[in-house]
């Protein structure tokens, strides 16, 4: 009976953990060898005489338009849409009473001079467009347009909006200009201050 007892705790009891020793597959290791002997196949047969040079070395100076260049790589369309195109209408027809026409406009189509400082300077006051008066307020953008942005966005507008045709500008002249009225803090006011620049 004592023995019976024994037996019982015994059974009770989990045999003693022991360390396994469980051999890594086979398959494993035959891929580990594949892929061991496929490296060094691999390294003999490219050709690893490559010039380290290859490849795009290109820097963003190498980008850049050339001196000179008219108005650059810069979108005077682009420009115009983000800038005026909420006002003057991406057709450029403006709204009756309120923003005046680009598309057959006077200011836009003679003296490339004064769209230019239209551009550089805005207006308030009134202005005669197209036979029509206005009397809004017309931002200026001598600081949101260089030179190069400012001559694109006076090309776009002489040469290829609507049906407008006037002869395009480069940047040259519109740093001319910047240069003439750099002093000028204020709107230009209306066709009193434009009128005349158009003699
Ligand atoms: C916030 C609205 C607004 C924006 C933006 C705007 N304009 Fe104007 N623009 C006007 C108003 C208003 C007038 C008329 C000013 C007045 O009545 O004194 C005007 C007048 C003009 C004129 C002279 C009149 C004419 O129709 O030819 C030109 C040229 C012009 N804008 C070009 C532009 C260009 C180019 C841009 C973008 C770079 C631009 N405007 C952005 C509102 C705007």
């Amino acid at each position: 009976m004592t023995d019976n007892h024994k037996y019982d705790a015994q059974l009770r009891e989990n045999a003693d953990p022991h360390e396994k020793a469980e051999p890594v597959p086979w398959v494993v290791l035959l891929v580990i060898a594949g892929l061991f002997l496929w490296g060094i196949y691999y390294i003999f047969s490219s050709n690893l005489s490559y010039d380290s040079t290859v490849g795009d070395n290109r820097i963003a100076a190498d980008f850049k338009a050339p001196e000179g260049a008219e108005g650059g790589k810069i979108d005077g369309h682009q420009l115009f849409v983000a800038q005026c195109a909420a006002c003057h209408q991406a057709t450029g027809a403006g709204i009756p009473g309120v923003f005046p026409p680009l598309v057959g406009s006077e200011w836009v189509l003679r003296k490339p001079e004064v769209l230019v400082q239209i551009l550089l300077h805005g207006i308030t006051g009134e202005i005669t467009v197209k036979g029509n008066k206005y009397n809004g307020a017309m931002p200026e953008f001598r600081e949101k347009f260089n030179d190069a942005e400012m001559a694109a966005v006076v090309n776009y507008l002489r040469t290829e909006l609507g049906d407008n045709s006037a002869d395009p500008v480069d940047e040259a002249f519109v740093k001319a200009e910047r240069e003439k009225t750099a002093d000028k803090t204020d709107h230009w006011n209306g066709d009193a201050d434009l009128a005349p620049m158009e003699q």
